[in-house]
């Protein structure tokens, strides 16, 4: 479970930010761009995108950025002539960009491949604003006892344990009666399975309140995504799998609630933006000011709230099964899940067989204990694997 603790002094915080080119990557380097006096910057990191990365190591001036792609190291290196900015490649690079000294760092690669660098910053003990919340799916245990045993600070960045972070009582456990994660049911919320099994890629990506990243956007069709944040919150809060309960509430307005044993639920409002999430764990334990667009309740006028569906969006109890089954199990779900979700974005299958080839793998695969990094990363790779074989024994 995360432990809040004290937060540096006045000092400008610096930062290193992982997935710099991403959806999330991009508003943090928005917010660090406005506030030049309070955050110096270390590290940038992006996969291939060398001309957003170049443009935002010239306006950051970070010491280092770095392409996990080793094929993108000569345009990076070129883009970066004359900066004094360093050019550094590959996944190594990246992980040990995590180990430079910053005070703070944003974990905002996309997918499993975010474990090495999140592991090297907590590791030293950093505070790590997390939204990459597939790290916490593979390795959820493992990740938790090192951010223990090294004093690491997490601050979740997905606005839903942003949301409880904020209204949780870390000093009162057994107050909590249970944790409700809000969803805004995707683009499919009213869809029948008919119209899901034909779906496109624009249209599962067309995320009605959220601007987000593809692989995510996908998610949050599928409602893996809330499957994915009910294993994220078991570990971050240390709560049992049973007590989260999942909420659908189509204009993203309440971004999740506590219910406490008195009856009391408190929850965090805003309007759907990640710069407000981001803010807090950038400033944390300050609040910094945002441009985010202020709530405005009157105009909002209609907060709506049903129950999701789990005979459309199986992805949930998926999930669910995972979780309780436990070991390598969300390890599995979350590779086979990234496997899939790609194969669609690439359109070589249909909508519905990502829920099909996730239940699939975890059904063929045992759910092994993981002891260590090593039989996580195995569990990983099998389990991608097997899922690459059922893609291509469905590809159209
Ligand atoms: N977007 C949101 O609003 C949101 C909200 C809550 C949580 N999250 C979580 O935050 C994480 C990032 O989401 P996103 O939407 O920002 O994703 P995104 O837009 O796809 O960005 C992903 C970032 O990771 C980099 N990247 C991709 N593969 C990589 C690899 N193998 N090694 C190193 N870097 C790699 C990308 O670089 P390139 O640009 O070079 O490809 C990019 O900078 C995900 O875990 C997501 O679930 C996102």
């Amino acid at each position: 479970m995360v432990v809040k603790a004290e937060g540096a002094g006045d000092a400008p915080r610096r930062v290193t930010i992982f997935g710099s080119t991403g959806s999330v990557g991009t508003q943090t380097v928005d917010l660090v761009a406005r506030d030049p006096e309070r955050f110096a910057v270390e590290a940038l990191t992006a996969n291939r995108n060398v001309a957003l990365l170049a443009e935002q190591a010239r306006q950051l001036r970070p010491k280092l950025a770095v392409v996990a792609d080793p094929a993108a190291y000569a345009d990076l290196k070129e883009a970066l002539a004359g900066t004094g900015v360093e050019a550094a490649a590959g996944p190594q690079a990246v992980a040990e960009a995590a180990e430079r000294p910053s005070d703070w760092v944003m974990a905002a690669i996309v997918g499993a491949a975010g474990l090495e660098p999140t592991l090297a910053a907590v590791r030293r003990g950093a505070c790590v604003a997390f939204a990459n919340k597939e790290v916490l799916v593979c390795a959820g245990a493992l990740m938790m006892e090192e951010v223990r045993r090294h004093g690491a600070n997490l601050l979740p960045v997905d606005s839903e344990h942003s949301a409880i972070y904020q209204v949780f009582d870390f000093d009162r456990l057994d107050s909590v009666q249970r944790l409700i994660l809000t969803a805004s049911g995707g683009p499919f919320r009213t869809r029948d399975r008919a119209f899901m099994a034909a779906a496109t890629r624009e249209q599962a990506v067309a995320h009605p309140t959220w601007d987000m990243g593809a692989k995510i956007s996908i998610d949050s069709a599928t409602m893996m995504n809330k499957g994915l944040e009910i294993i994220e919150a078991h570990f971050l809060f240390g709560v049992p799998e049973e007590k989260i309960d999942v909420l659908v509430h189509p204009q993203s307005v309440v971004h999740s609630l506590v219910e406490y044993v008195d009856g009391s639920v408190l929850a965090q409002l805003g309007t759907p933006d990640m710069r407000t999430p981001i803010a807090y764990a950038l400033g944390w334990p300050a609040r910094i000011p945002t441009p985010a667009e202020r709530l405005d309740l009157v105009k909002a006028a209609t907060l709506t709230f049903e129950a999701p569906d789990p005979e459309r969006f199986p992805a949930l109890r998926l999930a669910r099964a995972a979780l309780q089954s436990g070991g390598g199990a969300p390890t599995i779900l979350s590779a086979a899940n990234e496997v899939a979700v790609q194969a669609f974005l690439d359109r070589r299958i249909g909508f519905l067989d990502i829920e099909r080839i996730v239940e699939g793998v975890l059904g063929t695969l045992p759910h092994r204990p993981l002891r260590d990094l090593g039989a996580v990363r195995d569990t990983d790779a099998e389990a991608r694997r097997v899922a690459a074989d059922r893609v291509d024994a469905l590809a159209r």
